[in-house]
């Protein structure tokens, strides 16, 4: 029989300890400041734990294991359902493709009444000719594209040099004007991820018109967090000439593998895919999808 019972950190480490990683590790103290932590017993013998955190109205599903002599008997179900059936908000998930457990993810989220809805694409572009191909590309037509775009009064800066004017416009912009699905002020705190020297902002007049932001994970990678123009200039081209004095600056640090991360909405993220993406990958590596559970109503009616 299974029985599911609130856990805490310390529990965690003590009963799961040969199943700690720094990740799951990262994951039970994010969810004990600001989440919950949850056991599975079968039989009255530990054999899951699940991690929760509070975001912006919903509780993610951050992480989830069970003891593999535990696994196939419906422990990861019997923790998810009781989060579902105890939570005052909207349940949601992100999942990788290429992750080991990814059919089984899947199957149980669907089962348990949980709707696939927006899906990332990771495209991962490490071939050795990769900057061949873009100085091709650029010689053909982005060239031109920026020379035009900069006539018009097009400006770029990097994240590093831009002014406060600037930043303070980034901070107070409603996270719709430039259509990104998430909220990616937090990328401009101290302490963000992003790389500021290769992170780009475009402004038209003195007002930001487009930003692309970057983070070099180590000497080599770069991966493309965000890419977004304001809604009243999409269709220009703008982007292009964010993207393009993005990858020069990457280029100059040293970058030979990008990974860019794109949602898989939209017609302009297709153009984008198609036009520009396409010059140095061809398909998405992998995608990341998101699980909301719907089972129910929405919580945020009530
Ligand atoms: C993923 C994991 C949590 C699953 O836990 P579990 O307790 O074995 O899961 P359950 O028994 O509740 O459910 C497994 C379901 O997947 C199904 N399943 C198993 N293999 C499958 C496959 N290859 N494709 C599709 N479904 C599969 C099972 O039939 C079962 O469904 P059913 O009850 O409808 O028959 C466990 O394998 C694990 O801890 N993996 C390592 C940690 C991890 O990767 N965690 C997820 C990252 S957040």
């Amino acid at each position: 029989m299974i029985g599911i019972e609130k856990g805490n950190e310390e529990l965690y480490r003590l009963l799961f300890a040969e199943y700690t990683t720094a990740y799951t590790d990262k994951c039970a103290e994010e969810a004990s400041a600001d989440g919950r932590i949850i056991f599975a017993y079968l039989d009255g013998v530990p054999a899951g734990y699940l991690f929760t955190v509070y975001e912006r109205g919903s509780e993610g599903i951050r992480h989830f294991f069970t003891k593999p002599d535990f696994r196939g008997q419906g422990v990861m179900q019997a923790m998810i359902r009781y989060v579902i059936e105890t939570s005052d908000m909207n349940i949601a998930t992100g999942m990788s493709s290429a992750h080991k457990f990814a059919p089984v993810m899947e199957h149980v989220f669907k089962k348990l009444g949980f709707s696939r809805r927006v899906g990332r694409n990771l495209y991962r572009c490490d071939a050795e000719d990769m900057w061949e191909r873009w100085d091709e590309f650029m010689a053909k037509s982005g060239n031109r594209l920026c020379d035009t775009l900069r006539r018009q009064g097009y400006k770029t800066v990097t994240l590093s040099d831009a002014p406060e004017d600037l930043l303070w416009q980034f901070r107070r912009a409603p996270y719709s004007e430039y259509k990104c699905e998430q909220n990616h002020q937090h990328l401009i705190l101290p302490g963000a991820e992003v790389t500021q020297e290769i992170s780009v902002m475009c402004t038209l007049n003195g007002r930001l018109a487009a930003y692309v932001f970057a983070y070099m994970p180590d000497s080599i990678s770069a991966i493309y967090k965000t890419l977004s123009s304001s809604a009243a200039l999409q269709g220009g081209g703008v982007i292009m000439l964010a993207i393009a004095e993005s990858l020069q600056r990457a280029r100059e640090h040293g970058v030979k593998r990008i990974v860019f991360t794109m949602e898989n909405t939209g017609k302009r993220a297709n153009a984008f895919r198609e036009k520009v993406l396409s010059v140095l990958v061809s398909k998405p590596s992998y995608s990341v999808s998101y699980f909301y559970d719907t089972s129910g109503r929405d919580k945020n009616d009530q």
